[in-house]
């Protein structure tokens, strides 16, 4: 098998304030996913079996309250958690064993993990496919482990890979910011992809895979898009949205909703996120030869991207991203080492340059888009 993609510093996890902090949000997905504002997909999972189930695998389980709150809630009896990090894995054993809880963890990789104990009749997905390179080879174990008839859940980002949103959902996001109060709005910084590549190489690896690949293994029960595309763009690390009290920012993360709900009904291929309940189709492992080109394929795909993790060509905003982060390193060193030299000066026009005929080339798009309506 080719290399695996693993993180490399838990303190990428669990900082910075996400939408789902926000309880206009909560709501809003608890609606999508259960029917009801109060109730979670925890309690949509136990709904769907109508009895708790007898032991989960959960996967890519960070500091482990999914599965704490799945076993104190009742949704299953035990549980077993796979992490690649060892301070998460830490965390989580010690956080179980200090409630006494019946749940056990495995340091691994999940890109080469064998999913040797089981069977399980619950699978747990909860943010964790999309941190997965070896997509096929891992959505095929879990259906293997899955006892006939049992349930695998989801709840994740299923948006373009590495967050790198395409024009037309970055504008519309944009759009939708300026409808905020100045002190609300976000700094819409777009994803810079060497950035990321270093601070986690796994996020969002393949998250625009994950439906196609559950759907190649599960039948799916459940499915519901629960958007993103403007209200967790313009919400998560939104620093000064969070910094206020819920009663002076509720109206405005109400209104960022609605207009995500209607650019996410009109543009489904846009969502970001998704929850879904599934079980096994266990007929497709007999199915030697499609699994065979299945696997070729993502080993293909896997060796192909390397140790840099470049699978897919850059999107324009990638580009003009990493462009303007450059020049600006640039302007830095220059003026750091010689503040008055004509370099710098020359340096300095270049970046004015640059950074105006992004604004024209962005205005220009935005009329193209516009004149297509
Ligand atoms: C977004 S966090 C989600 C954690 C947890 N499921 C939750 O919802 O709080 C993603 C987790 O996946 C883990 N992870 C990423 N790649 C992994 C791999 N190849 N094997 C095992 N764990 C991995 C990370 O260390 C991190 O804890």
């Amino acid at each position: 098998m080719s290399s695996p993609v693993v993180p490399v510093d838990s303190a990428v996890y669990y900082s910075g304030a996400y939408w789902n902090d926000l309880p206009a949000v909560v709501e809003h997905l608890h609606t999508r996913m259960s029917g009801h504002a109060d109730r979670t997909w925890m309690h949509r999972t136990l709904e769907h079996r109508g009895a708790p189930y007898r032991a989960a695998l959960s996967l890519n389980v960070g500091n482990g309250w999914v599965e704490r709150d799945l076993v104190r809630l009742g949704v299953v009896e035990s549980a077993h958690g796979i992490e690649y990090l060892p301070d998460l894995v830490e965390a989580a054993r010690s956080a179980a064993a200090e409630e006494g809880l019946p749940i056990t963890y495995e340091q691994a990789d999940t890109n080469r993990a064998e999913f040797h104990r089981g069977p399980f009749d619950l699978v747990v997905d909860h943010a964790a496919l999309h941190h997965v390179a070896h997509i096929d080879r891992v959505v095929r174990g879990l259906c293997e482990r899955l006892e006939p008839g049992g349930t695998l859940v989801g709840f994740d980002y299923v948006g373009p890979h590495r967050n790198q949103y395409p024009w037309e959902v970055w504008e519309a996001a944009h759009q939708v910011n300026l409808l905020l109060p100045e002190h609300l709005r976000q700094e819409m910084t777009y994803p810079h992809l060497p950035t990321m590549l270093v601070d986690d190489p796994t996020e969002a690896v393949h998250s625009e895979l994950i439906e196609e690949t559950v759907r190649r293994y599960f039948e799916v029960e459940q499915w519901e898009d629960l958007g993103g595309a403007i209200a967790y763009l313009l919400l998560t690390h939104n620093a000064r949205l969070h910094a206020r009290p819920h009663d002076e920012t509720d109206e405005w993360v109400r209104l960022v909703l609605d207009h995500d709900r209607v650019f996410t009904a009109a543009h489904p291929e846009h969502n970001l996120f998704a929850f879904f309940l599934a079980r096994p189709r266990h007929d497709v492992l007999a199915e030697t030869e499609q699994l065979a080109t299945w696997s070729a394929e993502e080993e293909r795909r896997e060796a192909a991207a390397g140790d840099a993790g470049s699978y897919y060509p850059p999107t324009s905003l990638q580009l003009l991203t990493q462009a303007l982060s450059d020049e600006r390193d640039r302007v830095r060193a220059l003026e750091q080492s010689e503040p008055t030299s004509p370099a710098v000066r020359g340096v300095k026009a270049a970046a004015r340059q640059l950074a105006g005929a992004l604004v024209r080339s962005a205005r220009h798009r935005i009329g193209e888009l516009r004149r297509r309506g």
